[in-house]
């Protein structure tokens, strides 16, 4: 593959083998990608501001404050001109800094004002890498949507066997080329994400809801976005903040929820209904605060089937998704639901089941296609659980929808 036009801005940081990192640029030169290269101090002490400019074609750059040169915001202009960057090697330090809201060099400064597409390559000594704080950062790094590759095991630098060391040019290559295959491969398809939870009004200060996070869809959302997607996100109210480039429709109660569905489905490729809907709302809303006396009994009445409606009306060309909260993972349930809904994939998922809780960032699904197929997934974060997903609807578009 071609990586004419892709800019990429590599972030070498102070480990031996950044010499490694020389090798990838002329690979990256090579397969026509502009390469600027933003050195940290302790890079410095492996390899020289010379080779470097050399092997990409760029100036070097080192310093936050240059001595003897306009600065400006070079920070945000590196991180505002890049399409990815790519740390690589990244050293504990490095990944520490980033985890934990440190910005205090032109690094770590850009990397803060860039919120996707950073690409992580650590390298460390094993005991370094295996440390409790490391693995904390990393997976914290990874819980917000930057892309990891694992470091292989081998001999390392100190003299010591075990994983740390940094993976090999070719690799590295290898995964910046299908980061950019797979962040085009939803190009020109408009997708609509539900999320969180719906309120359902008993009074003006009362209401019925659930305990969604709106972790699984919003994760839906941004993975949507970096895979070069337009993307509505449709949410009841969560703690969370909207990824960048999404189009948010807050709303309120299944009602509302049914009536956005609704008008964005009709010009939709693929809908993801992540919200969970209360199935019940009170027979009325009252008017005035319930409390004296005590209601013995709030009248419910049920909501629509938001899925079931739009699975009605949905054209061959669209694809859509459903989740099966099943506690006690009940696979007959999910197909019945698949079924009754029309989807094309259906998400089962036990909230009772430990490692998988609600509002955590970790999920343990299992996936029905509909033809009976089924893939049941180790338990991932969130967001890599909304990349099987997400692949998993692009197979259903490439052979045609439903
Ligand atoms: N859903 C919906 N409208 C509803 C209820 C659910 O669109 N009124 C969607 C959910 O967003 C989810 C899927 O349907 O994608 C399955 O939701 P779930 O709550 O598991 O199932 P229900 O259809 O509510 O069935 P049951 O209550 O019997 O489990």
């Amino acid at each position: 593959m071609s990586l004419k036009n892709h800019k990429i801005l590599l972030g070498i940081s102070g480990g031996i083998a950044a010499y490694k990192s020389c090798l990838l640029i002329r690979l990256l030169v090579k397969a026509g990608a502009e390469v600027k290269v933003v050195l940290t101090k302790a890079g410095a002490q492996f390899v020289t501001k010379t080779t470097l400019e050399t092997l990409s074609g760029n100036p070097v750059a080192c310093e936050m404050f240059p001595p003897a040169q306009f600065v400006g915001t070079h920070h945000i202009s590196y991180a505002e001109w890049a399409d990815l960057i790519v740390l690589a090697p990244a050293t504990a330090n490095l990944i520490g800094k980033i985890a934990n809201g440190i910005a205090d060099d032109l690094l770590t400064t850009l990397v803060m004002a860039k919120q996707s597409a950073v690409m992580i390559a650590p390298a460390m000594n094993t005991e370094m890498y295996n440390n409790p704080i490391v693995q904390e950062n990393i997976a914290k790094l990874k819980e917000r949507g930057y892309l990891f590759l694992a470091p292989a095991s081998g001999e390392l630098a100190c003299g010591s066997e075990g994983v740390g060391r940094l993976a090999e040019p070719e690799e590295i290559f290898t995964t910046i080329e299908r980061y950019f295959q797979k962040s085009a491969s939803l190009a020109g398809k408009r997708v609509v994400v539900t999320a969180g939870p719906t309120r359902e009004r008993i009074d003006p200060v009362r209401y019925i809801s659930n305990f969604s996070s709106g972790k699984m869809g919003y994760a839906l959302a941004t993975e949507a976005v970096d895979r070069g997607a337009e993307v509505v996100l449709i949410s009841g109210l969560t703690a969370l903040v909207a990824p960048a480039g999404v189009r948010l429709i807050p709303i309120e109660s299944a009602a509302q929820l049914q009536k956005k569905v609704k008008s964005e489905f009709a010009r939709a490729d693929i809908l993801i209904m992540a919200a969970a809907v209360a199935d019940f709302r009170p027979a009325e809303t009252a008017k005035r605060k319930l409390g004296d006396p005590v209601p013995a009994q709030i009248k419910l009445k049920p909501n629509p089937d938001i899925l079931a409606e739009v699975g009605r009306s949905k054209k061959k060309s669209q694809v859509t998704v459903g989740f099966a909260l099943e506690v006690g993972a009940s696979k007959a349930n999910a197909l019945r639901k698949l079924k009754e809904k029309n989807l094309d994939l259906i998400v089962m998922n036990d909230p009772t089941v430990k490692g998988a809780e609600f509002g955590g960032d970790y999920n343990i699904a299992t996936i029905y296609p509909g033809d009976g197929g089924e893939w049941q997934l180790a338990r991932m974060t969130k967001r890599e659980l909304a990349a099987v997903i997400l692949d998993k609807i692009e197979e259903k578009l490439a052979t045609g929808g439903a």
